[in-house]
């Protein structure tokens, strides 16, 4: 089964983007320490954000990590709304769109055929993991898996909750349960270790109102073993 990459345009170009956050991402604040990133100015690493949409964290990473940060998405339209709304200039060639005062790169392309930059120190994987359907997710962790560098930190975070209680709506997010998650991880032919390291109650307005009465994320760092 093919990634459904016209339903993600659609969304976008009728602004179905629930998912989109105002500010920077309480979790990649409070777990980013776990990245193991340096703060030595000179060396700068690259981390990775697969099917980045238009997250502020882009912009975070590279201003306030000083990293070199790369993305990928397959809407044109999130990669300009990205750059629009924070007010950055960018230039485009052919299919790389490029940040010109930070050091932002965005490849519009299918994740699953993402091969143009590997070797990643760091992967952030929000609202990522749980946009691809179920069936696809073995191919997910493989092929990010297969991006990030020997010794690199991949920090995911995804969620859990009743599918039963969402009829109206069934995904994505398309929710796992941490014995499921694990359990993929460990049959993933990227050999990956995987470990929890935090979970939050995200129960709120949006949710409730389809119906749910549990929500929560859960954070994982994965590395390869
Ligand atoms: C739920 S959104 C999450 C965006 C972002 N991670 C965030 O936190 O705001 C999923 C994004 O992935 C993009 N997308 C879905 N499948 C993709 C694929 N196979 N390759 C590249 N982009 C994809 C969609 O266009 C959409 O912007």
């Amino acid at each position: 089964m093919a990634s459904d990459l016209g339903v993600w345009k659609d969304r976008w170009q009728d602004g179905n983007t629930g998912w989109r956050q105002q500010g920077v991402n309480e979790t990649l604040v409070k777990y980013y320490s776990l990245l193991k990133l340096s703060t030595d100015t000179a060396a700068k690493q690259k981390i990775f954000l697969p099917l980045c949409g238009s997250t502020v964290d882009l912009l975070y990473l590279a201003k306030e990590c000083n990293l070199t940060v790369v993305g990928v998405e397959i809407s044109e339209l999130a990669i300009e709304t990205f750059f629009n709304d924070n007010s950055l200039a960018f230039t485009k060639e052919g299919d790389v769109y490029k940040c010109t005062n930070h050091d932002i790169i965005i490849y519009v392309e299918d994740l699953f055929t993402f091969q143009t930059v590997k070797d990643f120190d760091a992967i952030w994987d929000y609202a990522s993991f749980v946009a691809i359907d179920p069936e696809l997710r073995p191919r997910y962790l493989a092929a990010v898996g297969n991006l990030l560098k020997k010794d690199g930190v991949w920090l995911l975070a995804n969620f859990d909750y009743s599918l039963e209680e969402k009829e109206s709506h069934r995904g994505p997010p398309w929710p796992i349960k941490q014995e499921d998650f694990v359990q993929l991880v460990n049959k993933c032919e990227t050999a990956l270790s995987v470990e929890e390291v935090g979970s939050l109650d995200c129960l709120t307005g949006r949710w409730k109102q389809q119906g749910l009465t549990y929500m929560d994320l859960h954070a994982w760092v994965l590395k390869h073993k």
